[in-house]
Order: structure tokens, then C-alpha cells, then sequence
């Protein structure tokens, strides 16, 4: 029953793509549990690079099943250009399999995205405008649409009707828009629907069987760690959960079934968005950092914010996941410096913390207490075992791996699918 969660230990973009493409050969099952198309993962097999949103990367793996689970919100449009984009490339996408109980980004929750972001004016959380945020808050409110409801259009119509119910006072009173019809969303959504249908199944009972049966299900997160609507940096978050936990209820399997928890953790940090960042860097280290490391969002096209590794979020991100394992990735970016700072505490009105401050305001005020580690200038790039690493890039991964409280599995050297040293297997 081997059952693992893959997801990112910092604040998403830690390199997911090429973990679990590096797994995907072994692995039947790829799961998407939680967000939408506001992920982005680029994976390069071979001379191809391919950046997906919304489908699991597994699609890239022939003798893989990918997974869209329950907990994902899909924007059926993103979805069907996005596997005619892999059609046209070669790429078999027909094994995808669809949740009946995801839930639809429908055009009215992308509108909404952008009106409330422009609104909250120097306070927006710099979203992705892809209607994430609106589609959950329809989602709890209860007045969402899910897949399963393409196949009724009585059904269909009523729950449009009730979600726009309020939504177009919403927008023509509060925001000065135009009112969105009833009719309109509708006719849109139908138009998806026998497109969908072939991929439209049962998740919950497809995965349980297949844990049953001895299939590897891996479960991929989107986003990372401190974007956890619960146990993120709030209200700078996603709105779902990336955490482990979402796992289980964005794909329906139980806390027991679960084998392994591997946290992609970049070797120094980025963020997109805006939000606290203690080891942000504002110098020409972080520009290196943003150029050496491709450090521009797939989805957004954004460039990230870039600063040094900060073993106390790692440390968080062990502990709020139950972390069985680390997946290091970009350490190859790090080459070249003399010297590498690591943030091993903060310094928070004068005391010096070791965890994660529960406290927003504690949070945005934490400094980061630097250690310095010493740097290597070979390339690392054709390493295949981790002896085959500079001495100081060894005692750079080694502590890391001390600070963040679990084993560092395998360590990416550079972007390409074989650029990768396995230390312990994860299956
Ligand atoms: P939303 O998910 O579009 O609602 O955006 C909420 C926050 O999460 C923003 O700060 C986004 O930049 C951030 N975010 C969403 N998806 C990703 C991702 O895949 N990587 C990094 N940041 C993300």
C-alpha cells in the first residue's frame, strides 16, 4: 500500500515537476488534491519542457494514471487546452480520470478574482486571478458547481442561478460591473461537458481499490507549505490545503493509508506574491538568485521573490506535514558563492526564536539570524552520488538536513530529468 504525498516545504515553485517525474516510471497513480490552475510545474523530459497548470505531471509518464481529486478546482477550459496543447506534442492523455465532485472555477469566480483583488487596492494578496480563492469560498458557501453537474442542465441552471443570485448584486452595486447572465454561464459550462465525460469517474473508489491492490498512488500538492489556507502565512495564502492533511480530503483516503511524506525544498527560498518573507533579499544576491535560478512563475510569469534557505520554516514544514523525507532541489543555483547564509532563527523584538511564530504580527516582524556556510565553485551539474559532491556542498546539504529535522532523500543538480542524486529510494 504505498501511498505518497509529494508537496512543497516553502512557498510553493520548489521544483515538484521534477520529483515526481523523476518517480512517475514507478508510480501508477498521480493525484492532484487540492488548488487549481494556479500551480505550475515545468518538467523536461528529454529536449521537451513542458509547463502544466492544472493537470497532474504524471501525464508525462506513460504506465501512469494521472488524478484530478475531489479537492481540485478545475477551469475546464485551462483543462481542455491544456491536453489538447499535450495531444498536438504526442503526449497520450487519455488515462486521465476526473473527480464527479470537483468543484468548477466557472467564469463568474475568475471576474470576482479580479474585481475583489483591485479592490482590496495596497492590500491584495497578489493572486493569481484565476478564480481559486472565489471558487472555494463558493465551494463552502455551497454554492459551488461541480463537475457532475454538467450532466443535468436542470440542475445545472439552478445552482447557476443561485450563485450569481448574489454575485451580480455583488458586482453592479459594490464594483460597477455589468451583470453576468444566467444563460450565458450555462450555455458555457454545457459546451464542456462530453468533452469532460470520458475522463469523469468515481475518484474516491478508483484510488481505494487501487491501495488495495498494492498500486504506488502518488499525491501530488500544488502550491507549498506556508500557502496552506490553516497553516500558512494567512491571509497572504491559497485557499486551500497543500499541507499533508489535504491529501486525505482532497482525494478521499484515509490518514492511515499514507506511507511517506517528501517535502520539495528549494536549496535558498522564493515566494510569489505578496506576504512576509524574513530572508528576503533586496541585492544584487537576490537578482543572481532570480537569474541563475530561472526564478519566473510558470503560471503567472511574475518574477519571484528571492532570498536565503530558512531552516525554521523547514523546520515548520517537518512538523505541520509529518515529513518522512526531503527532496532538495536547485542546488546547483548555489554554486559560485563564496560563502552562503542560512537562516537558522529569527530575532523577533529582540529574542531570538528557534519555531515558527504562531503570531502574524511576531511574523512580520521576524529578522533572520544568518549562519555562514562556505560555498563551491565546480559544477555540480554531472554529479550522480552525493560523494561526488564538493566536499562543501556535502556539509551544506548535511546541514540543512540537521536544521529541518529529516533526511535529505535526493538532491537536484540541475534542471534536467537525470540531474538528480538519489540518496535513499523513495519507494
Ligand atoms: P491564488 O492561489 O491564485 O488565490 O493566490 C494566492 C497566493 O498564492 C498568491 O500569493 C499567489 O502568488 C500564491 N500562489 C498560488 N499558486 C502558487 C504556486 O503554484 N506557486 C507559488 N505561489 C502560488
Amino acid at each position: 500500500m504505498p501511498a505518497l504525498v509529494l508537496l512543497g516545504a516553502q512557498w510553493g515553485d520548489e521544483g515538484k515537476g521534477k520529483a515526481t517525474d523523476l518517480l512517475g516510471g514507478s508510480v501508477d497513480y498521480v493525484v492532484r488534491y487540492q488548488g487549481g490552475n494556479n500551480a505550475g510545474h515545468t518538467v523536461v523530459v528529454g529536449d521537451q519542457k513542458y509547463a502544466l497548470h492544472l493537470l497532474p505531471s504524471g501525464i508525462l509518464s506513460p504506465g501512469c494514471t494521472p488524478v484530478i481529486g475531489n479537492g481540485v478546482v478545475v477551469d475546464p477550459s485551462v483543462l481542455l487546452s491544456e491536453l489538447s496543447g499535450l495531444n498536438e506534442r504526442g503526449v497520450d492523455t487519455s488515462k486521465l480520470l476526473i473527480s464527479g465532485n470537483a468543484h468548477i472555477i466557472t467564469p463568474y469566480n475568475v471576474t470576482v478574482d479580479k474585481v475583489t483583488e483591485r479592490f482590496l487596492g495596497k492590500r491584495k494578496i497578489g493572486t493569481t486571478g484565476r478564480g481559486i480563492g472565489p471558487t472555494y469560498a463558493d465551494k463552502i458557501n455551497r454554492v459551488g458547481i461541480r463537475v457532475q453537474d454538467l450532466y443535468d442542465e436542470s440542475i445545472l441552471t439552478q445552482k447557476v442561478e443561485a450563485a450569481l443570485d448574489a454575485k451580480n448584486q455583488m458586482l453592479t452595486k459594490l464594483y460597477n460591473r455589468r451583470a453576468i447572465a444566467v444563460e450565458q454561464v450555462v450555455g458555457e459550462l454545457l459546451g464542456y461537458a462530453d468533452k469532460l465525460a470520458p475522463y469523469v469517474s468515481d475518484t474516491v473508489l478508483v484510488l481505494n481499490q487501487a491501495l488495495e491492490q498494492d498500486k504506488v498512488v502518488l499525491f501530488e500538492g500544488g502550491q507549498g507549505t506556508l500557502l496552506d489556507i490553516d497553516h500558512g502565512t494567512y491571509p497572504f495564502v491559497t485557499s486551500s490545503n497543500p499541507t499533508a492533511g489535504g491529501a486525505c480530503t482532497g482525494a478521499g483516503v484515509g490518514p492511515t493509508k499514507i506511507s511517506r511524506v517528501i517535502g520539495i525544498l528549494k536549496a535558498y527560498t522564493t515566494r510569489v506574491g505578496a506576504g512576509p518573507f524574513p530572508t528576503e533579499l533586496f541585492d544584487e544576491d537576490g537578482e543572481a538568485l532570480r537569474r541563475i535560478g530561472g526564478e519566473r512563475g510558470v503560471t503567472t510569469g511574475r518574477d519571484r521573490r528571492c532570498g536565503w534557505f530558512d531552516a525554521v520554516i523547514a523546520r515548520y514544514a517537518t512538523r505541520v506535514n509529518g515529513l518522512t523525507d526531503f527532496f532538495l532541489t536547485k542546488l546547483d543555483v548555489l554554486t559560485g558563492w563564496e560563502q552562503i547564509p542560512v537562516c537558522v532563527a529569527y530575532e523577533i523584538d529582540g529574542k531570538r526564536v528557534e519555531e515558527l511564530p504562531y503570531s502574524q504580527t511576531d511574523f512580520h516582524h521576524a529578522k533572520p539570524v544568518y549562519e555562514m556556510l562556505p560555498g563551491w565553485s565546480e559544477d555540480i551539474s554531472k554529479a550522480k552520488s552525493f560523494s561526488d559532491l564538493p566536499k562543501n556542498a556535502q556539509a551544506y546539504v548535511k546541514a540543512l538536513e540537521e536544521m529541518s529535522g529529516a533526511p535529505i532523500s535526493a538532491i537536484g543538480v540541475g534542471p534536467g530529468r537525470t540531474e538528480t542524486i538519489e540518496i535513499n529510494s523513495f519507494l
